[in-house]
């Protein structure tokens, strides 16, 4: 689709296309290469096509990482970006991970602080549930089929208008186990954010959506049994109701991603008073307590999916509900504690605001 096409538009009737569909106006580039090291001022650009070489490193080999996270408009005024230092940090230990140069915490945030300050006015002024998602990505772009690690890379920064990766409101949503494939490996590069491992994902995804669920949830890829993430989102299990109930999540196994949102809702669920654990949980485990009532509510979190409800599991002729497949109360608690801090109704030191 022509740049132009993309780039037409208010974020008010844009946001309501799919996610990522739209970009605003401007975008952030830095290059490194051995000789210069990284630029050391963001370069903020017109939002539009770049050429590459067709023997870009890159695209034959997979050295791409890319990050996610997101600004907000908060209520009191101004703009905050949810733990842009903790993505700074992942986004190195993605690189490391594919032998790709480590950017410099501080250029990160100089990008995300000159891409909001260049295009955060794009988040309408009236309604809390949009947010911009900044995608940051890293990538070989060194003319060479050579194989081995790339010897000039590019970064860019873009963003757009979203009201949420599956809506604007939390609905259940349902999910098929992947018997058939596995997203990651033990020594492979499942704790990296690097787009091959979207790839990899597609297929069940296209199976999950062809069994009428709406995403994968993947398995662990030695024993076939732990639950360990959805597509793309972090996990979280809650077992038994009111105050005393203990929330769950899989533990960073080396096969997952560490998710952003989901250390900060382990932070946000302990200080509500809840027993905050990680713990493996089989399938048979999933199944049996949803249905003796032990576990209420599943939840799936992730900077584009914030807070999501799973409402029934399919396992092949198997499925079943979770918490009767409604929304459940310490789902959308944590849900609006999240959003809350986002939204500058929690203060927070988890914002940088301008
Ligand atoms: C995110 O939540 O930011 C993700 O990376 C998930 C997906 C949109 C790639």
């Amino acid at each position: 689709m022509p740049v132009a096409d993309r780039t037409v538009g208010s974020p008010r009737v844009t946001a309501r296309r799919e996610f990522g569909e739209w970009f605003t106006d401007h975008m952030v580039l830095l290059t490194w290469t051995p000789e210069t090291g990284w630029e050391n001022r963001p370069r903020v650009l017109p939002f539009g096509d770049l050429r590459f070489s067709p023997a870009m490193a890159g695209l034959h080999y997979g050295q791409v990482v890319f990050e996610g996270l997101k600004t907000h408009r908060r209520r009191g005024g101004g703009l905050g970006t949810f733990r842009p230092d903790a993505h700074a940090r992942r986004f190195q230990r993605s690189a490391r991970r594919l032998a790709m140069p480590e950017m410099p915490e501080e250029l990160f945030l100089a990008a995300v602080d000159a891409f909001v300050g260049r295009d955060g006015e794009a988040l309408p002024a009236d309604d809390g549930r949009l947010s911009l998602y900044l995608r940051p990505v890293l990538f070989a772009s060194e003319p060479s089929l050579a194989l081995r690690p790339a010897r000039a890379y590019t970064f860019l920064l873009m963003g757009f208008v979203t009201g949420g990766f599956f809506s604007d409101h939390p609905d259940p949503v349902s999910v098929l186990i992947s018997r058939e494939y596995a997203r990651a490996a033990p020594g492979g590069t499942g704790q990296a954010k690097c787009a091959g491992n979207y790839a990899g994902a597609f297929l069940a995804q296209r199976a999950a959506t062809e069994a009428g669920c709406q995403q994968v949830v993947w398995l662990d890829p030695v024993e076939r049994q732990w639950v360990e993430e959805m597509g793309g989102m972090n996990l979280f299990f809650v077992r038994g109701t009111g105050p005393g109930a203990a929330v769950v999540t899989p533990p960073l196994t080396g096969t997952l991603l560490p998710g952003v949102t989901r250390d900060s809702l382990k932070t946000l669920a302990a200080r509500r008073g809840y027993l905050v654990t990680e713990e493996r949980i089989s399938v048979g485990q999933w199944r049996e307590e949803c249905e003796a009532g032990v576990i209420t509510e599943t939840f799936a979190c992730g900077t584009a999916a914030v807070v999501t409800p799973v409402g029934q599991v399919r396992d092949g002729e198997d499925d079943w509900l979770i918490g009767g497949g409604k929304k459940g109360p310490v789902t959308m608690e944590l849900r609006e504690a999240l959003t809350d801090v986002q939204q500058g109704l929690a203060p927070d030191t988890w914002e940088w605001v301008r």
